[in-house]
């Protein structure tokens, strides 16, 4: 039995991930998160009542807690998916990107090198950039950021693969596609279209919508990070996604159309600075491991839709209080100028 840091555990992927490992293994978890507005204690209610998890509410880049932490619980495995995670935020408010994603996630290493811990991180196909039509990104592929959160990500990247070569930590990072499912903040896209249907409002498409994303399902990142901590070689990169991309306008239609909404909701608004027009992972690396994705990014997307329209009570608080001043701000210029 392991016991293992899960940092960022209540946030969108790491409240699944917390889930999923807890149902599926006998390890202790503590999750260490600083609850901002994307973390939230009641994405894991369900689960507070088990003995085997428990919540130390602080900062990844705070390294006397952390150090603490994994000395008092024994921890011997770090999995780190806390980061700020917004592009959208990241180009509003930058800074915060890098002392959470760079120096927290230094922090982190620099302890799992005092206490010779196995570390895992929680990277993002972003790192690769836009991807031209014909390539799919393979794990050795350069890094070519373009947003402030990419580019964040991109450096704790280089970090953590700088600790194998320099100390020999043992280390690992998944590389995961666009994730949609239960529990993610309706700041990301599938969220936010499928809230604003549910509540009659417009669904603000940046630029033309031809974008290409790999629209993965959440449960399908999980097993790939099990797939990795279980079978991934030490110092290996691992791509995580379907290995199928569509845009954004496939993907608005099939939100639309799992809720039965009219497609007369889409409004066409200023695109976002730097967008990057194209992500599509190679994604065999992973499945060498054995790991496969049970969804296809159709079902995914759609499956991640029927959830938010069943689960009112967990967003409807959300949209009702603090996100709506970022909407405003992010959003009312926009549609007041949007072509529908
Ligand atoms: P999220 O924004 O839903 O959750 C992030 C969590 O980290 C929250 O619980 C937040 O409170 C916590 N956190 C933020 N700053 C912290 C700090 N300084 N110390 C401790 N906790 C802190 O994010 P997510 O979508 O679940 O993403 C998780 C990880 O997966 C991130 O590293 C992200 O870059 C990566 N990722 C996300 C996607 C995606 O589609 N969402 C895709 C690929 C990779
Ligand atoms: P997002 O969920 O923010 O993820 P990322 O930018 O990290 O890929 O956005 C996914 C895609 O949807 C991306 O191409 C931007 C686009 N998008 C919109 O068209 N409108 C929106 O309001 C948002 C948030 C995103």
């Amino acid at each position: 039995m392991k016991n293992i840091l899960v940092t960022g555990g209540c946030g969108f992927i790491g409240s699944n991930f917390v889930r999923y490992w807890l149902s599926n293994h006998s390890d202790r978890i503590v999750v260490l998160d600083k609850l901002t507005y994307a973390g939230r204690r009641e994405n894991l209610d369900d689960l507070w009542s088990d003995a085997r998890l428990s919540l130390v509410v602080g900062d990844i880049a705070d390294g006397d807690l952390v150090r603490r932490v994994c000395r008092e619980q024994g921890v011997t495995t770090v999995v780190n998916f806390a980061a700020e995670t917004h592009v959208d935020q990241s180009i509003l408010g930058p800074l915060v990107f890098t002392d959470t994603n760079v120096r927290g996630t230094h922090v982190l290493l620099e302890v799992a090198r005092e206490l010779n811990l196995r570390f895992h991180h929680i990277s993002t196909d972003e790192v690769y950039g836009h991807i031209p039509d014909g390539h799919q990104s393979v794990e050795p592929d350069s890094l070519a950021p373009r947003s402030p959160y990419s580019a964040s990500k991109a450096a704790a990247d280089q970090l953590v693969q700088a600790y194998f070569i320099t100390y020999g930590l043992p280390v690992t990072i998944t590389r995961g596609a666009n994730n949609v499912g239960p529990y993610q903040y309706p700041e990301k896209v599938v969220p936010l279209f499928a809230t604003n249907a549910l509540l009659g409002e417009p669904l603000p498409v940046y630029g033309d919508g031809g974008q290409m994303r790999d629209y993965a399902h959440v449960l399908d990142h999980c097993t790939g990070i099990e797939a990795v901590l279980q079978h991934g070689r030490l110092g290996e990169v691992y791509n995580v996604g379907t290995g199928r991309e569509m845009t954004n306008m496939e993907m608005v239609e099939i939100v639309l159309d799992t809720l039965g909404a009219s497609r007369d909701l889409i409004r066409h608004v200023a695109d976002r600075p730097g967008h990057d027009r194209r992500y599509s992972m190679n994604v065999d690396k992973l499945r060498a491991l054995g790991w496969q994705p049970r969804f296809d990014p159709r079902e995914a997307v759609a499956e991640a839709t029927r959830w938010y329209a069943e689960n009112r009570a967990w967003w409807e608080p959300i949209r009702s209080g603090e996100f709506r001043a970022y909407y405003e701000r992010q959003y009312a210029e926009r549609l007041a100028r949007a072509n529908s």
